[in-house]
């Protein structure tokens, strides 16, 4: 669904005022290839089409105010895919970050990466190199991909580095706590997501961010990733606005919170007349 641009405005403005953006928002974008079977195209048209996704979400984000954003574009398991499958995802990223990095770059974006990087193709490390490189002094939206990532992955990485830092005596194991495990993933000094999206309407992780998941809100889009565009960053940010999170407390402990669900139950309304 395309949104005029004065429509947009007012949506995302409405959307400040009704509660809290997120500040880290992370997402599974799941679906592609059943959109391209559903028109009896072969899976990497969906792949294509996602990259609009990509390029709407960044941008509705960026215009938002959000501060994180965390695509997980690639997993550790999606190796095991047919070669030809994973050949052409590889030159697609590739194709997009050497189109977009100007783009992203005048939109003050900053590019990360997480993941197993070395795993990748030569030519897609170095676009990446390229596109953070060109980036890393953007103040605005941190867009991190997630490539060759997994959960576990990031855990397990992180455990090899706490025992080399224990065995050379710079690290005590008594003084290991919760964030200095943070403090070694690949997301450290990123606080964890607010809220995780799940398109395609699969009710699973995938291995991606294991640790960091622990308390964010989860909304799942039964939309394949193509058709997700920024009405539904929109409505999934309003129904976030909607919870109430606890974090192990009781609802009296957390109520001024400031939610106010009268305004996002309008702003719904307002998204679904679009
Ligand atoms: C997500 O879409 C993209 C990647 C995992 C790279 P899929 O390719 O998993 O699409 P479906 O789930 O088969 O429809
Ligand atoms: C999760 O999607 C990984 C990415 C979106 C990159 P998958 O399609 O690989 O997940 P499963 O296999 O359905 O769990
Ligand atoms: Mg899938």
């Amino acid at each position: 669904m395309t949104v005029a641009v004065g429509n947009d405005k007012r949506l995302q403005d409405e959307l400040k005022r009704s509660g809290n953006i997120p500040t880290h928002i992370a997402i599974i974008m799941d679906g592609n290839g059943r959109w391209a079977k559903k028109r009896g195209l072969p899976r990497i048209a969906g792949h294509n089409e996602g990259v609009e996704s990509v390029r709407d979400t960044v941008e509705a984000c960026g215009q938002l105010g959000v501060k994180y954003l965390t695509l997980y574009a690639f997993s550790t398991e999606n190796w095991k895919r047919p070669k030809d499958e994973v050949s052409m995802l590889m030159r697609l990223l590739m194709r997009a970050l050497r189109d977009e990095t100007d783009k992203l770059y005048q939109n003050n974006v900053r590019v990360r990466v997480i993941g197993d990087i070395q795993s990748l193709p030569q030519e897609v490390q170095s676009e990446l190199a390229d596109a953070i490189e060109k980036t890393k002094l953007n103040t605005g939206l941190n867009l991190f991909l997630a490539l060759s990532y997994s959960g576990r992955w990031d855990v397990t990485t992180a455990i090899r580095k706490i025992a080399d830092d224990v065995m050379r005596g710079t690290l005590s194991p008594e003084s290991i706590d919760e964030p200095i495990v943070s403090a070694y993933l690949s997301t450290k000094d990123v606080p964890d997501p607010d809220l995780l999206i799940r398109t395609g309407g699969e009710v699973r992780i995938s291995n991606f961010l294991l640790w960091q998941l622990a308390y964010s809100e989860i909304y799942i889009s039964s939309l394949f990733w193509p058709e997700f565009r920024r009405t539904e960053i929109y409505a999934a940010i309003a129904d976030y606005q909607h919870r109430e999170r606890r974090f192990g407390m009781v609802s009296e402990q957390v109520q001024s919170s400031g939610h106010k669900p009268s305004t996002v139950t309008q702003f719904l309304k307002n998204v679904s007349r679009l």
